[in-house]
This record gives C-alpha cells, structure tokens and sequence, in this order.
C-alpha cells in the first residue's frame, strides 16, 4: 500500500515560506497531476515527497510511515525528472538496469525484469542500442524504465515531457496513462501544461504561490472551477471573466464594478447564439480559424472576449457581433474573494 500523505506541510528558504501548509491525500494507485504557474511550488513539493529536499514543518507519510526524516534511497519512491539522467556510455539495457544496482536479485532475475519493462516500453528491439542512437522520446522511455524496474511503492515525475516535441508529448501521455493502468503505481506528476493535466490525472491538484487552491477530477475542475484563477488556467482557450450585472433575466457586462464576475468558456459562447444566460456584443479584433470551429476575438466593452462561432463563418475587423452563453455554462465568481458562487 502506498498511500501519501501530507499534512500541514511547509517549506521555507530563510525567511521565504514557499510551501504554506499543504495537506493532501494520495490514494493508493491514485495518478495525481500538480499543476500550477511557474515558482508556484510544484516541484519543491515532489522533491520534498522524494526526500530530496528538507521539510521545514508539517508530515509526510508514504504507506503510513512518516517518512520526513529518511533518506531518498529508503523512500521506496522512484522520480523521473525533466531533464532525465541517462548514461550515454551504457546501452539502453545497462541503463534500465542501474535501476536494479542495489537490489539483490540472480543475473537471470535481473535480465528478466529489465527485459519485461523494455516489453512494456516497447524497447525490445531497442535494448542494444546507446542513448545517442535513440529518439527523445525512446530516451524519455529509458528514464521510465529504470524507475519501473525497481517497482516502487510511488512514481514521482516532473515536467518529464516538457524537452519533447508536440507529436511525441501527445504519444508519452497516452503510455503513462497505458503504464499506469497497468502497474497501478500511485504517481504524483507535475506539469505546468493543462493539457497533460487534464488527460492524464484521476486527480488535478492547482497550486499557486506555495498553497493548494482545488483538488478535484479533471471534469469536475472544467465544469466546477473553484475560484478565478483555477477557472483561467484550466481549459484552452482560457475562460472569459468580466464584471457582470442581472438584466432581463440574463447577465450582461456592468457599467462600473458589477455585483459578480461571470465565467463563460470561449467554447460555450456562440456567436449568434440564443443562449440566456450572459449575452454580449462588441466590435471583432481578430479571429482564428481552427478547423472544426472558428474563435472570434472581440471587445465587450473594455473587456477582450473569445467567443466560438461555426467552421465556416468569417468575420471583418471592427464588424460588431453578438454572443450569447446558455445559463448553465455561466460560472459566477464573488468580485472580492474571487471564490466560485456556488449555484443552487
Ligand atoms: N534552493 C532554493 N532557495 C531559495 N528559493 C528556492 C529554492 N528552490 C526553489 N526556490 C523558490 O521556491 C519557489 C517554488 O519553486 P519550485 O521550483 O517548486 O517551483 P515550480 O512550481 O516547480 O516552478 P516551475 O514550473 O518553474 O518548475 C520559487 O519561488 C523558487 O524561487
Ligand atoms: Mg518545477
């Protein structure tokens, strides 16, 4: 079992808290995704969770030990990084292999684990060759393997695809996801793309400046976003937010401060639309035409919107346009806390 645990966890530098008090359940088998801007505390909490750094105050416990005083080595946990380590010297054999250094294990046992994670991997017909012969993604898949041979009780993984190529970040996602449902490791994984975080994750975790701002499902944090912040960051293109006002029964933008913001995806807002629930119009800017939809950029008042019309439709610069969100794609947002308010 291999549950992890955080409780009230802190991190500082000197006077610089850049944990604030995290607590959180991983379940056993659980893939958690961390997401979050950049310097929000991402990977000081993995490596924390690893034992590579120090944690100032709070608990973790891996399995339900605490583990806050040992060594990386005795955490049982395996971490993938960004900027994977592979030898160059070794082939990709030896290189799965190291993963089993330490581990007292026949030659024939070795040679047998190592060749079932290739298998997995789809490195068999790769297992001879050096890492300078090997695709970036091949590489990345080595690092992986040596992680995976030593069937730790958790895999951490940190940006590990961010050094790919569009193409083979879209192939590496699906075979985590594919390694995951079959090993069915806990993995606590940190990225900064949205992307990933939403394919991949049973669970997201937002962070932001040190603290956790929701932990939900992937659809439960693009339907239900708790606050402003998670609202933007997850979904592409990014959710409108402006200040709105009631009026005839839909929400309009507001002269002056508004008593709410209202949220609308640029998706759920359809150029010509009838929906009732928010309804602006403004003068185009510029619109991108994407293949199955096309996004209209447009000004609602001082406010830049993006709002989601047919494949074929075509717009002028300066032309006005109508956009209208059906009630319940409308996310509304407390202007002062900027926390969601929840709809009955
Ligand atoms: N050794 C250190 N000494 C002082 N401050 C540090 C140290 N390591 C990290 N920090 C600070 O801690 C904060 C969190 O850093 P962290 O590396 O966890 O961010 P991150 O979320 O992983 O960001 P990124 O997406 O850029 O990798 C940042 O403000 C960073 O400057
Ligand atoms: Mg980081």
């Amino acid at each position: 079992m291999a549950q992890i645990e955080l409780r009230k966890l802190v991190k500082s530098y000197g006077r610089n808290t850049v944990i604030h008090g995290i607590d959180l359940d991983i379940a056993d088998g659980e893939f958690v995704v961390f997401v979050g801007p950049s310097g929000c505390g991402k990977s000081t909490t993995l490596r924390m969770l690893a034992g590579l750094d120090e944690v100032t105050s709070g608990e973790i416990r891996i399995g339900g030990r605490v583990v806050n005083e040992l060594d990386p080595k005795a955490r049982d946990i395996a971490m993938v990084f960004q900027n994977y380590a592979i030898y160059p010297h070794l082939t990709v054999r030896q290189n799965i292999a190291f993963g089993l250094y330490t581990a007292r294990l026949s030659k024939a046992e070795k040679r047998k684990q190592v060749e079932d994670a290739a298998a997995i991997l789809g490195l068999t017909p790769l297992l001879d060759r050096r890492p300078s012969a090997l695709s970036g993604g091949q590489r990345q898949r080595v690092a992986i393997g040596r992680a995976m041979v030593r069937s730790p009780a958790a895999f951490l993984f940190d940006e590990p695809l961010s050094n790919l190529d569009a193409q083979l970040r879209a192939q590496m996602r699906i075979e985590i996801k594919a390694l995951h449902a079959r090993l069915g490791t806990t993995i606590a994984y940190v990225t900064h793309d949205q992307v990933e975080a939403m394919t991949m994750a049973d669970r997201i975790v937002v962070m932001k400046d040190g603290r956790i701002l929701q932990a939900a499902t992937p659809m439960e944090i693009y339907d239900h976003p708790g606050d402003v912040f998670t609202a933007r960051f997850i979904g592409t293109p990014s959710m409108n937010i402006l200040a709105a006002q009631a009026e005839g029964g839909a929400y309009v933008p507001a002269q002056g401060a508004g008593r709410v913001l209202a949220g609308v995806r640029p998706h759920d807002l359809i150029v010509g639309g009838d929906g009732t629930g928010l309804r602006l119009e403004g003068q185009v800017t510029a619109m991108e035409p994407l293949g199955p939809e096309t996004l209209v950029h447009f000004m609602a008042g001082p406010v830049p919107v993006t709002a989601s019309a047919g494949a074929h439709d075509r717009f002028e610069a300066g032309q006005t346009v109508r956009a209208a969100a059906p009630v319940d794609k409308v996310h509304l947002f407390d202007p002062a806390t900027e926390l969601a308010i929840p709809r009955g």
